[in-house]
């Protein structure tokens, strides 16, 4: 079985350590890749949001399976032009990753079938969005951008004035471009969040273990919002029966809609949940794997992830496959990211890595070599993950193994999964 794997994060190492796991025979490509990946995959050059590219490497490699984990190739339709060239992959159409691309389209897809998340209303200039806040929101609100915003457009805002500025920022100073042409003005939920990945053919779902993530750069979630600073699973919150509700209240009705509007979901969908007073309702949809998440949760898994992705992208059903099966115990990943992260990282330091016991797993996301040299290259550069028997010893190794990851200015924190930390003693 011959796959090539799109990207070049910490969250594509970890799919290409679980591909490399399975019993099947799997002669892993990956582009571009990174040092980490590069120990499991043979690296090959394409750019990945160039469908035609695309279609043109996995033709001349004759593989039989393509998987895309950032989302930008989906946005660009890598995946509608390997359906055209009859490429199996794993991956939503252009179309349907707007779950991911337009916040403003599937939100309103959202309130009208009912499936459960924030009143919001979506607007293109500035005053109506403004006077929405004034007259129908109040503070605190949420103030976010439609497209893709590398996981900034989300402006949590506890006055009218911070509401204000955030509404200028997205509409009129285009900070975030053309995501920032539309902003929805979002009520505030209170509750936990949870992130619930859901392998899915377009009409049955294989959902995931529970995840949390924690975005703020500092300990005790201070600081700015970065891409992610370590995530842990399971949460014990997320029992079997709030992800069959998940399942019954959101996964379904929104793959129901994404066909009846023409665009089916085929791929990972994501749906980053509240957990609120009136129970669980969405934040957003990803079109993808998360990152870090996937870091904590692939290596648990004890079940193929190969034969669901191959059955999705070869356009048969799951409806009959067996769930995913899990190892005991919980997985926590700790990210070492650059000093300057996430404004202005810090590259090109060399870095030593020690040699870790092997419940610990370093996936690679800002790295690359030099000669023999291992350098840092990205904000976040690794993610590591520390799976045990117990929470609070998967918490510690994961905290441990970073703190031995040393490279000048290097930065991680020290509390991930404090909440569960706090559930669990
Ligand atoms: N962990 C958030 C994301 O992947 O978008």
């Amino acid at each position: 079985m011959k796959i090539l794997l799109l990207g070049s994060g910490g969250r594509e190492h970890a799919l290409a350590d679980a591909l490399s796991r399975e019993n099947t025979s799997v002669e892993l490509l990956a582009a571009p890749g990174n040092p980490g990946i590069a120990e499991l995959a043979r690296l090959v050059s394409v750019k990945a949001e160039d469908p035609a590219a695309v279609v043109a490497l996995a033709e001349q490699e004759q593989v039989d399976l393509v998987v895309v984990g950032p989302e930008a190739p989906l946005a660009a339709g890598v995946v509608d032009a390997l359906q055209v060239a009859r490429i199996p992959a794993f991956g939503p159409t252009m179309g349907a990753a707007t779950v991911e691309t337009s916040k403003a389209d599937t939100k309103a897809l959202m309130m009208a079938n009912g499936i459960p998340t924030a009143h919001a209303e979506t607007h293109r200039v500035a005053k109506d969005a403004k006077d929405a806040v004034r007259a129908r929101f109040g503070a605190p609100v949420v103030i976010k951008a439609s497209g893709l915003a590398a996981g900034k457009g989300v402006i949590v805002c506890m006055t009218e004035k911070e509401a204000f500025d955030a509404i200028d920022r997205i509409l009129d100073d285009r900070v975030f471009g053309e995501a920032g042409a539309e902003c929805l003005v979002e009520s505030f939920m209170t509750g936990e969040e949870l992130s619930l990945f859901a392998v899915t053919d377009g009409y049955d779902v294989l959902p995931m273990i529970g995840a949390q993530d924690h975005k703020r750069l500092l300990d005790g979630d201070e600081g700015p919002n970065t891409g992610g600073m370590g995530a842990y699973t399971p949460v014990s919150f997320s029992t079997p029966a709030l992800i069959d509700d998940v399942t019954e209240r959101v996964f379904l009705p929104t793959l129901h809609a994404l066909r009846k509007r023409g665009t089916p979901f085929t791929g990972l969908l994501y749906a980053g949940l509240m957990l609120t007073p009136d129970g669980p309702k969405v934040v957003e949809f990803n079109c993808r794997f998360g990152d870090p998440e996937t870091q904590a949760i692939l290596p648990m898994l004890t079940s193929s992830l190969l034969d669901p992705m191959l059955a999705v992208a070869r356009g048969a059903r799951i409806g009959s496959m067996s769930g995913f099966t899990w190892r005991a115990g919980a997985s926590v990943t700790t990210v070492v990211a650059s000093a300057g992260y996430p404004d202005a990282p810090r590259t090109g330091m060399p870095i030593h890595l020690p040699s870790l016991s092997d419940t610990v797993r370093v996936f690679h996301a800002g790295t690359k070599r030099t000669g023999s040299d291992l350098l840092t290259s990205g904000g976040r550069v690794f993610a590591v993950t520390a799976m045990a028997d117990t929470f609070a010893a998967a918490q510690s190794a994961s905290r441990d193994a970073a703190a031995r990851i040393e490279f000048d200015g290097a930065q991680y924190r020290r509390d991930i999964g404090w909440r569960e930390a706090a559930r669990v003693g």
